[in-house]
This record gives C-alpha cells, sequence and structure tokens, in this order.
C-alpha cells in the first residue's frame, strides 16, 4: 500500500491523481471523500496515529507544511515507518535544505539527515520555489521581492507529485536526493514580464533592501523574526544558488518539466481576479 501524507495539498492531490490504480491511503486531517481514495485520520502533530496505518512493505508519502513542530513530528513518524518494516519513504524538502538553515530549509535539514539514517529505503526530494506561489506575490499589480537581478528557477508543484508517483511505484532502490527544478530560471523582473504578457494582467517587480522587505512582510502581518529571516531568504535566493537547472524530472517521469508559460496560462485566473 502507499500511504500518503499531506493529500489534501498542492503536491498531495496531484500525487493521489497520479497514483490512480494503485492501492493508495490517504492520511487526512478532515474526512476527504474528493480525494477518490481511501482515506483514514491521522494528525502528523500525533504521530503514532500516522505510524498505526503503516505496515510492512508499505511505501511512504511524508509531506506537509510546516510549522514549529515540523522537525519534531516527522523525525518520529520516520522513527514509526522503520518500526513497522516500511519499504520505503518518499519525502518533500527544499533545494538547499540544511541543518541550521534559515526557515523551512533548516526544518528540513533536521529531517533530512534523520531520514538518510534511518536505514529505510528513501527519496528525498529538493525541489526549487512553487509556481503555486506566483499568485499570491501578486498585490495591486507589484511583486516585491529583495531577489535582485539574479536568476531564480520555479518548478510547478505538480511536477514533484509526478517524481513522487514515479518514485513510489518502482522498485524502491537505494536512498538518494533529488533536486527538481522547472525548465528555466528568470530574474523576477523578467517573470513579471510574463506573468503580465500570458495573463494580461499588468504585473511589474519591485526590488526592496532586505530591511524594507521585512518591514513589507511585516506590514503583512509576519512576525518581526519571520518577516527578518523570511527576507534575508529570499535575498539568498537571489545570489544565484536557484538558477542553475537539474534533468531530475525529465529523467525519472519520462517528461521534460512544465513550463513557467504553461502555468500562467492555466492560472490567469488567480492574477486576473
Ligand atoms: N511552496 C514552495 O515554494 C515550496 C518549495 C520547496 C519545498 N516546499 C515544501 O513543500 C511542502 C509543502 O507541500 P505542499 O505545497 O503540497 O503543501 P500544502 O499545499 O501547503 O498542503 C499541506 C498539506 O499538509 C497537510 N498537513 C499540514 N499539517 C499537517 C499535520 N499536522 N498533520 C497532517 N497533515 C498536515 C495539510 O492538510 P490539511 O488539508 O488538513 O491542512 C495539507 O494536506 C513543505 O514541506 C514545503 O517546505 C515548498
Amino acid at each position: 500500500m502507499i500511504v500518503v501524507t499531506g493529500a489534501t495539498g498542492s503536491i498531495g492531490r496531484a500525487l493521489v491523481a497520479g497514483l490512480r490504480g494503485h492501492d493508495v491511503l490517504a492520511v487526512v486531517r478532515r474526512p476527504a471523500p474528493d480525494l477518490g481514495c481511501a482515506y483514514e485520520p491521522g494528525d502528523l502533530e500525533r504521530p503514532e496515529s500516522v505510524g498505526r496505518l503503516l505496515s510492512r512493505g508499505d511505501r511512504l508519502f511524508l509531506n506537509s507544511s510546516l510549522w514549529p513542530g515540523f522537525a519534531a513530528a516527522h523525525r518520529a513518524v520516520i522513527d514509526l515507518a522503520a518500526r513497522a518494516g516500511v519499504a520505503q519513504v518518499v519525502t518533500v524538502s527544499v533545494r538547499g535544505a540544511r541543518p541550521g538553515a534559515l526557515l523551512g530549509g533548516g526544518m528540513h535539514g533536521e529531517v533530512d539527515a534523520h531520514l538518510r539514517a534511518s536505514g529505510v529505503p528513501y527519496a528525498v526530494l529538493q525541489p526549487t520555489g512553487f509556481m503555486q506561489n506566483l499568485p499570491g506575490e501578486v498585490r495591486d499589480g507589484v511583486m516585491h521581492g529583495s531577489y535582485g537581478p539574479g536568476a531564480v528557477n520555479y518548478i510547478d508543484a505538480r511536477d514533484v507529485a509526478a517524481v513522487a508517483a514515479a518514485l513510489l511505484t518502482r522498485p524502491a532502490g537505494p536512498g538518494a536526493d533529488h533536486v527538481l527544478t522547472g525548465p528555466e530560471s528568470l530574474s523576477h523582473a523578467r517573470i513579471a514580464e510574463r506573468v503580465t504578457a500570458v495573463t494580461g494582467c499588468p504585473v511589474r517587480y519591485v526590488d526592496l533592501p532586505v530591511a524594507r522587505m521585512a518591514a513589507h512582510l511585516e506590514r503583512q502581518g509576519l512576525p518581526a523574526p519571520a518577516a527578518a529571516d523570511l527576507a534575508a531568504l529570499i535575498a539568498e535566493t537571489g545570489d544565484g544558488r536557484w538558477a542553475t537547472r537539474t534533468p531530475a524530472v525529465e529523467q525519472i517521469t519520462g517528461r521534460p518539466p512544465r513550463t513557467l508559460d504553461a502555468f500562467l496560462a492555466e492560472h490567469r485566473a488567480a492574477f486576473t481576479g
């Protein structure tokens, strides 16, 4: 059986759809009959509620959004998976994750290290930023950031799901990390031009110094320390570390990753609405 956590999320829904025909169990916090697969209640904040659903030979997709207890909860579920004799854990991390890194990168770094040492066959997926974030970054026709002129890569979250589906349905093999990227890397000024051209919704990119970006994020409701860290992370991301592309999506799924233009054309309403 393939046990899918985070099944109601951006990646999870696409994954469940991609696993049609396989024996899938979604772990959900609320009933989700629209998923179209079997589901059971489970909450990663109570790791044993997920552990009780795992049996020897199962494959586990371990994913959720981030919260302060994320690393401890995910580590505990990995331990329960190892104890149950799970045949493979596929987890979603982030590109550049390492213990001590800012925000999610640090939490994922801890979980990734724990999984690699767990003895369970694993795949750590390390994607760049999701194209699905882009509509939420545009307010009143402006996209703010501290990326500078550097190119940044975005991937469609559905390609992360496609990679996970492929890895969960083939022999598990040895543990491996997979850095997942979209097909092109662009500056945010170019991304804003693409949004304007494809969606017809005029968008411009405004680059802010890190301190002003932190203040901007605070005005949007982020607590001051998180706003400062996120602004610093945005500036780091723009220094070129997320510009290189990898062939991993195509190698694993057999087809190239979705383009930004294809994503924008499909999600026009999210920008214009
Ligand atoms: N966004 C990006 O640009 C980006 C880039 C690289 C990596 N990532 C990583 O991608 C992951 C997020 O994936 P996503 O975009 O598919 O997430 P998402 O759309 O935010 O969905 C999160 C999923 O996790 C579930 N969840 C949250 N807390 C849970 C808990 N305590 N117990 C059980 N389920 C829980 C949610 O369930 P409910 O429906 O019940 O809320 C939902 O199904 C994160 O690890 C993030 O760091 C994101």
